[in-house]
């Protein structure tokens, strides 16, 4: 694969203040056991945390509806199901069969997705797709009908386990598809257009690494308020130049840092601010944060003996213990506003992580650190960081798709849910943990954090 190297520009085309932007956010009052979301509050529904490296929702295709399980991936746009036709050998999921579905439309255009690891391939179609119980019509995506490093890796099905995704809902902008398409309504769009949500937002909770089974949610037009402490705080999305599109155009979900700091006990122990802003993508389809070297080698020398001097084969450190002192932390700036670039420190918004929730657990009960180095995910790209799931999941995460920010809370962690979906397509049977993989391929894919589903682009960015 090629990578391309795009160029991140700041523009004053969307003029914010330097100050952080707040806007009131949408607080329920009512508690999280009688939420009773209606159509205006959004529809929520539970993710599943597969392993601590892919979180997957339940949703509806066709008509009749037929339950899938997908992965969400804020890493990329696209949304596509395994479709009949598609080798079991490369797809050994439930499939979406088109010709059993009254209002299925398959075009002749063909659609192709090329990921980080993996790709798929097929034809683009329109069907009804529902969501927590709103009801997309016509929402296009691809019917896959071959995949490579998806499904099955290295010979071995990466999931066997009651919950099998079928596919993968991409939830970035809506822009990314004109890399080898005319742009159409992504399933937020969709959501919008069609009047089911009020408000052109998703809020994610992924839940500690703890937390396995059906345990985090998204909620698609509402915030969950239960779910975090203390204030959202909301960083601007970062806009990218196109050579087909002159104008700076919103692709990912990456917003800029000008700071990290490892802090011992709140004291400042290393880092600080940098000559420029770091660009850092959320993803919610890579299972790993990768982050430069240099900031990487800061926080290696405070860790000091709890990491391993040197990565693994997959670019991976392994901690030698992993209960990591909680006392350290890291507390990373990001920018409300583009027009700050390289020119100031302010920060609108601190978070802090706790270096012990990095911590991520093998089959083998010895844990490997959460970050990793940008080297390795092939960075230097279309962004500096890319901040997965070992990242997002200490954070409740509000995109705005609306307003092009990233509302952003310290999470609160809550019990694993005991009941997975009513109805869902794999037959999960509910409680914690769900997932039966065999103990051989569940160390392949541990060791290998196949869930790099952030799209690395083919076209070209402007210089
Ligand atoms: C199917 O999609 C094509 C291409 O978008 C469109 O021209 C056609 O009218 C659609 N057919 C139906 C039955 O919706
Ligand atoms: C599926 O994709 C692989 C890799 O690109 C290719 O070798 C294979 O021929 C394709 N299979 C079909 C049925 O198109
Ligand atoms: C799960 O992890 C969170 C965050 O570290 C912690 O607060 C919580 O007590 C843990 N829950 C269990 C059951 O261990
Ligand atoms: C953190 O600070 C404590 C003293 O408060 C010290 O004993 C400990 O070694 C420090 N840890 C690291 C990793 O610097
Ligand atoms: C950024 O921080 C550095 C170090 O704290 C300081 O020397 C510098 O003046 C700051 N720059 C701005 C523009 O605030």
């Amino acid at each position: 694969m090629r990578f391309v190297a795009p160029f991140l520009l700041s523009t004053g085309a969307f003029a914010l203040a330097s100050a952080m932007v707040r806007v009131p956010v949408t607080k329920k009052a009512t508690t999280l056991a009688n939420r009773g979301l209606t159509r205006r509050d959004g529809a929520s529904l539970p993710l599943y945390n597969d392993q601590s490296m892919q979180y997957i929702v339940n949703l509806q295709a066709g008509t009749p509806p037929k339950p899938f399980d997908v992965i969400i991936d804020t890493g990329s746009v696209e949304f596509w199901l395994a479709t009949t036709g598609c080798p079991q050998s490369v797809c050994p999921v439930p499939l979406y069969n088109p010709s059993s579905s009254s209002t299925a439309n398959v075009t002749t255009t063909p659609a192709g997705i090329q990921y980080g690891l993996g790709s798929a391939n097929g034809n683009y179609v329109t069907d009804t797709v529902s969501l927590g119980g709103l009801t997309i019509q016509k929402q296009q995506f691809i019917a896959v009908t071959n995949t490579t490093d998806t499904f099955v890796m290295g010979g071995q099905p990466v999931d066997s386990g009651s919950v099998v995704a079928s596919g993968l809902m991409g939830l970035a902008f809506d822009y990314g598809e004109t890399w080898d398409h005319a742009a159409y309504p992504t399933i937020i769009d969709n959501l919008m257009n069609q009047k089911l949500i009020s408000q052109a937002i998703f809020s994610i909770y992924l839940n500690f690494v703890n937390a396995t089974g059906w345990s985090g949610e998204i909620i698609f037009g509402g915030i969950d308020s239960t779910k975090y402490t203390g204030q959202l705080s909301y960083a601007q999305v970062n806009t990218y130049t196109v050579q087909t599109t002159p104008q700076p155009t919103y692709i990912y979900w990456t917003v800029m840092s000008p700071s990290l700091t490892v802090m011992n006990n709140s004291v400042s122990v290393a880092g600080g601010s940098f000559l420029k802003p770091m660009a850092a993508m959320m993803d919610t389809g890579t299972t790993m944060s990768y982050i430069d070297v240099t900031t990487f080698t800061t926080i290696q020398k405070v860790l000091g003996a709890y990491l391993s001097p040197s990565p693994d084969s997959y670019g991976n450190y392994k901690l030698t213990t992993c209960n990591i002192p909680t006392s350290l932390t890291v507390q990373m700036g990001l920018l409300g506003s583009l027009q700050n670039s390289g020119a100031s420190n302010s920060s609108n918004a601190m978070l802090t992580l706790r270096l012990y929730d990095m911590a991520l657990k093998n089959p083998d009960g010895s844990c490997t650190f959460g970050f990793s180095t940008m080297n390795y995910a092939g960075g230097g790209s279309s962004f500096d960081w890319l901040l997965g799931d070992t990242f997002l999941r200490n954070f409740y995460l509000v995109f705005d798709y609306g307003n092009y920010r990233i509302g952003f809370a310290s999470a609160v962690p809550s019990a694993s849910s005991t009941n997975g979906p009513t109805g869902s397509g794999s037959g999960q049977q509910g409680g914690s943990g769900g997932s039966t993989r065999s103990a051989a391929n569940l160390a392949t894919t541990a060791s290998l954090f196949v869930t790099l589903v952030c799209v690395f682009l083919s076209l070209h960015l402007t210089l």
